[in-house]
């Protein structure tokens, strides 16, 4: 990887994982390290660049492209990027780990049964009463990564665990 080339942190899981969580906990250290960092977040891009598509499968290839092409934009000035998106299909993140030299997939675990149980945001029982269709994990697909870079445990183990665990994963490999 070209050394000025920024990192591209890509948190994948379901809604309500926990993505955004642990994205904002660590996008605050690498700002107190006074590293360049952006924060791209499906949810907020979603009122933004990528306003109208929907969660069909093109509607979310095309929300992963845009995403893709901010971070790649960022990264390649040394910029390091965090994204939190759901980013369900393994098309997809084969496609952004060809596309970004910076990518780290992090995979945030979490079983269906307790992001259905947070329902942060009460789409899960929307999903299941059928009032939104395409609803990941319901009824539209969540492809398990087979060969993230990492992996935290959402479900069980704490946020600053988590946190630190992506830290010192970036420090091992002298990416930070
Ligand atoms: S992605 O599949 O295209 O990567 P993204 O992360 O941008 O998804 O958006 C997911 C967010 O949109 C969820 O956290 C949830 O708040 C909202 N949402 C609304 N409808 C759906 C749906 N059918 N499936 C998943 N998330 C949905």
């Amino acid at each position: 990887m070209d050394k000025r080339e920024g990192n591209v942190l890509w948190f994948t899981g379901l809604s309500g994982a926990g993505k955004t969580t642990t994205a904002r906990e660590v996008y605050g250290y690498m700002v107190r390290l006074g590293r360049g960092v952006e924060l791209l977040d499906g949810d907020e891009l979603r009122a933004r660049v990528c306003k109208g598509l929907g969660f069909d499968r093109e509607g979310r290839m095309e929300n992963i492209r845009r995403i893709g092409y901010i971070a790649s934009l960022l990264s390649r000035h040394g910029v390091d990027v965090i994204v939190s998106a759901i980013t369900p299909y393994r098309e997809m993140r084969n496609y952004l780990r060809t596309l970004l030299p910076g990518y780290v997939e992090i995979y945030a675990q979490c079983s269906l049964a307790e992001c259905e149980k947070r329902d942060v945001k009460g789409l899960y029982a929307k999903a299941r009463r059928q009032e939104i269709g395409h609803f990941t994990g319901i009824s539209d697909p969540y492809e398990e990564p087979e060969r993230p870079d990492l992996i935290i445990d959402t479900e069980n183990r704490p946020l600053a665990e988590n946190a630190g665990a992506i830290i010192e994963w970036l420090r091992g490999r002298n990416r930070l």
